[in-house]
This record gives C-alpha cells, structure tokens and sequence, in this order.
C-alpha cells in the first residue's frame, strides 16, 4: 500500500491522544467489537450479493474491527497516519494471532496493492476530514481499493446533535482494563463551532489511573460536523460511490430516523458493480 499523498490540507489533530495509542485503546474498549463486525459483515454482504473476503480499516486506530475480521478469515488491511498506532495496532493483530496489513498513511491520499470487498471508516472519524475536497479525495481513493460492488461504511455521530435536537452521544465515560482505568472527557464548555465551515474546536481529555499513578493528557481537535444530506451529496460529487443506505446505529434494526433509537449516523456507500 503506498501513500500517495500531497501535503494533507483541513487535517484535525488530537495528536497527543492518538500519540497516546493503549490509553486511546482502552478508552473506547466500551464497545462490541464483534456485535459491530456481525452489522458489517452483513451489511457488506447484502450490497455485494455474497460474504465479503477482505477489508480495509480506515484511520484504523488499534484496529479493533481489522483484527476481529481477519481472525474470522478476512484477509484485512488498515491505515493510519499516526505511527503510534500503527505499531499498536500491528502488535495487538500479532498478539491476537492474526496478520493485518497495516500501514502509516493519510486516507486521503493512499493506494492498496490488492482491491477490498468492504471499507470502513468508524467512531467518528471522517470528522477529521474538515474540508468537501479532503473528503471527496478520501471517497475516490476508497473507491479505487474497493473492488466492483464493494462498500464503505461510514459512522458518524447523529445529526440529531449538531441540529441541538438532543445529545445522543455520551460525552464523558470511564473505562478499566487490567488495572489501569482510563476516564474520558469528549468535549468541553468552552468548545467553539464554527456555523459556516462546520468545524468544531473539541477539547479532549484522559485521565489516567496506573499502578498507582495519575496522568493527564489534554488534547485540542477541529472536527467536521456533518448531516444525511451532506454526506449524500459528496458521494455523488465524487462521481463514484453511491449512498445506498443509512441506519442509526451499527445496528440492523435501528433506522436513521428513528427518533428514539438512532444515536449514530451510519451511512453504506457502494462502487457499482461491474455491467
Ligand atoms: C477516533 S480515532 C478512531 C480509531 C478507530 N477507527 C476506532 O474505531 O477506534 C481516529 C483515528 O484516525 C486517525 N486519523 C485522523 N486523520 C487521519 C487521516 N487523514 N488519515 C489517516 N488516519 C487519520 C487518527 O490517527 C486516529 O487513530
């Protein structure tokens, strides 16, 4: 996989807490990882018409969902620009016994050597795409890796919160692996959003318990804010991918709109296959 980037403009940073790859890990440990990879795996397979056999994880992190699927068989690869993570990543694969192709790189500049049936870009992380160009470039180099009929699938926070509907995300959470307990902050009061660009200023913050020791790591990020609509229409933009569907959680059975259940924006975007 080579990155083939030119300087990557609109980028956010959290540098600090991405830099900071174990803490981040078990900061987020608070989902199921395979309940999420069953929703994938058969939301790829119902756009492709048969079971995918290979996935690539986009700003894959420690690469949770690589991992899971390619110990079910998947041949997986995964893309992160921060280095941390992608040693942490390749660690905890090897460590689960399984092999993932994981390289450093910007999601909007990057090529693989071999096409996937599915792509994923989870927990929020297109937010970190702040421009319409860095996220059109990102959808066509996707495009490119995926082979005819393949998906991406995109997870975002509700739109619900950034219309102040409700919060449906929880913004601060704790959690504790093998004695070392992690608590999260995800914004702050004095976090901005710009209503124009629709770039937020997010404050991050982990504190750390570990082997009786307290540690702080407090992190700034602009982060892109996006609705059902936008998102629809960069897909068309970028003359390659299609909006094929949307639900509200990684959840078969939680449409978008439901006004109780839908807490994340989900959408499947798919290459058409080949006539
Ligand atoms: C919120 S974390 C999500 C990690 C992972 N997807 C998960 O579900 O836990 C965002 C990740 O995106 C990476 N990242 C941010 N911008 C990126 C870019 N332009 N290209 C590649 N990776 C990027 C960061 O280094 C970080 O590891």
């Amino acid at each position: 996989m080579a990155d083939t980037s030119e300087t990557p403009s609109g980028q956010s940073q959290h540098g600090r807490i991405y830099g900071a790859a174990r803490y981040y890990d078990i900061a987020f440990a608070y989902r199921d990882f395979a309940q999420e990879c069953d929703f994938l795996a058969a939301v790829a397979a119902r756009h492709l018409g048969r079971a995918p056999e290979s996935v690539l994880e986009l700003a894959a992190g420690p690469a949770n969902h690589a991992i899971e699927l390619a110990g079910r068989g998947l041949w997986a690869a995964a893309l992160d620009r921060e280095p941390a993570m992608v040693r942490y990543g390749t660690e905890k694969a090897a460590a689960a016994g399984v092999e993932i192709a994981y390289q450093e790189g910007d999601m909007t500049g990057f090529a693989l050597d071999r096409p996937v049936d599915m792509a994923l870009l989870l927990l929020g992380s297109a937010a970190c795409l702040l421009t319409n160009s860095a996220v059109i470039s990102c959808l066509q180099r996707v495009s490119e890796a995926l082979a005819p009929g393949g998906v991406l699938i995109v997870e975002l926070p509700h739109p619900r919160e950034l219309f102040n509907i409700d919060d449906a995300t929880e913004d601060g959470w704790e959690v504790t692996r093998d004695g070392t307990r992690v608590r999260v902050r995800w914004g702050s009061p004095g976090d901005s959003l710009d209503p124009v660009s629709q770039v937020a200023q997010v404050t991050t913050t982990l504190t750390i318990w570990e082997g009786g020791r307290k540690q702080v790591i407090r992190d700034k990020a602009f982060q892109r804010r996006f609705t059902v609509q936008e998102l629809d229409a960069l897909a068309r933009a970028s003359g390659c991918l299609e909006a094929v569907a949307w639900f509200g959680g990684l959840d078969l059975d939680v449409a978008i709109d439901d006004p109780e259940e839908a807490w994340r924006m989900v959408a499947v975007f798919q290459k058409p296959h080949l006539r």
